[in-house]
Order: C-alpha cells, then structure tokens, then sequence
C-alpha cells in the first residue's frame, strides 16, 4: 500500500486504547489519514496512545460500543469534528474466559460478550453506514471484533 493511501480520510478505531486496536491508529496517521478518533473505555490509556501518534492527527473519544447511544454519539461527533467519515474499524471486543463449564456457565459474562462483541460491534456498524449513506461515502467498514469469543 502506498504510504499515502489514505491521504485526507477520517477514521475511527474502537478500541484503539490497547492490542490490535492500537496499532491501527499509528498506521493510519503514517498512511495519511487526516484525522483518526480512538474510541475506548480506556481513559487513561487511550489520550496517551493519541498523545504519541499527534493530537493534530489523533483524538481519544470515550465509547463503550455496548450502549448504542454512546456509538451513535461518538460517531455524529466525528463528523461533525471533521466533516465526515471514511473508515469504521470495529475493533473494540473482549474474551470470554474459555475455561467455563457448561453446567456453571455464567450468564453475567455470556450476556457481555454479547453485548460487546456482537450487539456492539452491529452498532458500530450500523452508525458508520448511516453517515456514510447520508453523505454518499464510499467508505470502508472492517470487523475484527469477535461474534463468537464464546
Ligand atoms: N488477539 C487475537 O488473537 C484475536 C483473535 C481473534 C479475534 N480477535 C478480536 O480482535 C479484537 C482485538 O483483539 P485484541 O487482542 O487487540 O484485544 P485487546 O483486549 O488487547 O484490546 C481490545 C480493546 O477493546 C477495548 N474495549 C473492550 N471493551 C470495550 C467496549 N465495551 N467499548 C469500547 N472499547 C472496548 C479495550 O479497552 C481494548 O483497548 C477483539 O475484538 C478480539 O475479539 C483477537
């Protein structure tokens, strides 16, 4: 890919704070993005990785992608930062810890990981298409947030 390849384009990165997530913004940014947003329940973390790549550049949005209303927020408020939308990385996910039983499966955290994973990672989704559609953008929308941590 030509280190230019996204010259001007708006991105988000949930969970863009730590692990995969991470690095993608710095990529982005070296790529040309004009504006990056990492959207993580990490609030220390998270103004620290967008810190080091450039507050020019980079923004920290706190969003836990599991309350659709705070995706939807986080996402009009990218575009209205920056005028509009490019790229969706739905990133942010957690994992179940696999040693559960069946017989003593605990539905607290099977309904998390739901809620994260997959109804999340939907709303993320969702909201990044509205805006693109409403703006006729040819965007890109990438999943690596697990649907099936279980
Ligand atoms: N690492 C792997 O081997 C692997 C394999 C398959 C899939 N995945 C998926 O890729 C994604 C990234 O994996 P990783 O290893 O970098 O994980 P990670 O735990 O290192 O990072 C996940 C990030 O998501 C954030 N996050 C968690 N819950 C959130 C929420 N409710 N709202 C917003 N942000 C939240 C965390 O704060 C963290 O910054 C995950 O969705 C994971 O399920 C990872």
């Amino acid at each position: 890919m030509s280190l230019k390849e996204l010259q001007g384009k708006v991105a988000i990165v949930t969970g863009g704070a730590s692990g995969i997530g991470e690095g993608t913004p710095h990529l982005f940014a070296q790529h040309g993005a004009r504006a990056v947003v990492i959207a993580d329940v990490q609030d220390e973390k998270g103004p620290l990785v967008a810190g080091l790549i450039g507050l020019d550049r980079c923004s920290y949005y706190h969003c836990d992608v599991a309350d659709e209303e705070q995706v939807k927020a986080m996402v009009d408020w990218t575009v209205q930062t920056f005028g509009q939308l490019d790229i969706m990385f739905s990133n942010a996910g957690i994992v179940s810890s696999s040693d559960q039983l069946l017989l003593d499966l605990d539905f607290s955290q099977f309904d998390r990981l739901f809620a994260i994973n997959v109804r999340g990672m939907t709303a993320c989704v969702k909201h990044a298409a509205r805006v693109m559609v409403e703006r006729h953008v040819r965007g890109s929308i990438v999943c690596t947030a697990s649907v099936a941590e279980i």
